[in-house]
């Protein structure tokens, strides 16, 4: 499968380089608006492959996309410390009039991954320049939040995250919604194994979770100045379920026709993903409070897109 990437920075090369280590992607073509840093970028990777699967990787401009079945959409400025991802989204727009026309003019009817963030109405903006059928379009949404919270919750357990099974919602940033209520670890409440394995989830033990999920990005863009590694991994496994056709079920960015009374708006459910896209969304099953903070959620993007003339 050929997989475009248009932004080598930190996310987009991270995602490169997950792809080639993990094979998802046959071909990898790097393109960015600085021609030496996607050929160095692609380069560096390139030297990885030896220790790892087959896969050609190129640096060029938007013509090397022809044939890329997949497009992933990393171009734009990333957060200052501090600062938060819908901060970014004017001036990120604005980048995508024109690479969104450039992917299109090379690449014919491809799959778009977005993101670039504030990744729920950039990838709403993608959806309205690209005009591609509605599951082709979508963004890494909460893929990492849900990845950060099965996690943490395993820690706090003593187990593997990929026993922990639960997913943060909405938006991907500030307002986004953890899912405690659904949780589950294998096919057993989280609160049930919690409790039979004295690690019970106490309101601290929330808290902190929560803040561990909510502010993880912000404390490591303190330290290093960007996120990538966590990022770039889950790129890399929603490309994977797209070239096997899996079926798989993640929590991904999608322009969402109708939830909770608010219309047309980008945020992240749980979503089925196969060789074409987006194949379907599944409605969770929230709690009062997580409904009303879902809710609150959409509301937010929703007036966020009203300024875009989404
Ligand atoms: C993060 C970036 C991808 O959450 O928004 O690390």
């Amino acid at each position: 499968m050929k997989v475009g990437i248009v932004g080598a920075g930190m996310v987009g090369s991270a995602a490169g380089y997950a792809l080639a280590l993990t094979g998802a992607a046959s071909r990898i073509v790097l393109v960015d608006r600085s021609e030496a840093l996607a050929l160095a970028q692609a380069q560096d990777i390139a030297h990885a492959v030896p220790f790892a699967s087959a896969v050609a990787v190129e640096a060029g401009g938007y013509e090397a996309l022809a044939g890329a079945d997949v497009v992933i959409l990393a171009a734009g400025v990333g957060q200052k410390p501090g600062e938060s991802r819908l901060a970014l989204l004017e001036r990120n727009a604005a980048v995508f009039e024109d690479v969104i026309a450039a992917v299109l003019r090379a690449a014919v009817d491809p799959i778009l991954l977005v993101a670039t963030n504030p990744v729920d109405v950039m990838t709403h903006v993608t959806a309205k320049l690209a005009g591609l059928a509605p599951g082709r379009v979508f963004g890494s949404g909460t893929i990492l939040d849900t990845a950060r919270f099965r996690s943490l919750v395993a820690h706090h357990l003593g187990l593997a995250p990929q026993s922990i099974h639960g997913y943060v919602l909405g938006e991907h940033g500030d307002s986004e919604v953890l899912g405690w209520s659904g949780a589950r670890v294998g096919s057993e409440p989280l609160a049930s194994v919690a409790a039979q394995l004295g690690c019970a989830i106490t309101a601290d033990v929330r808290a902190r979770i929560d803040d561990g999920v909510r502010r993880a990005a912000y404390r490591i863009i303190e330290g290093k100045g960007a996120t990538n590694y966590g990022i770039g991994a889950g790129l890399a496994r929603i490309v994977q379920a797209i070239g096997r056709d899996e079926g798989a079920v993640m929590s991904l960015s999608l322009v969402t026709p109708e939830l909770a009374g608010v219309q047309n708006v980008a945020l992240s459910l749980p979503r089925v993903v196969g060789a074409q896209g987006i194949r379907s969304t599944l409605m969770p099953t929230l709690d009062a409070d997580e409904i009303a903070a879902l809710t609150a959620s959409a509301r937010m993007l929703r007036d966020t897109s009203d300024a875009l003339g989404l």
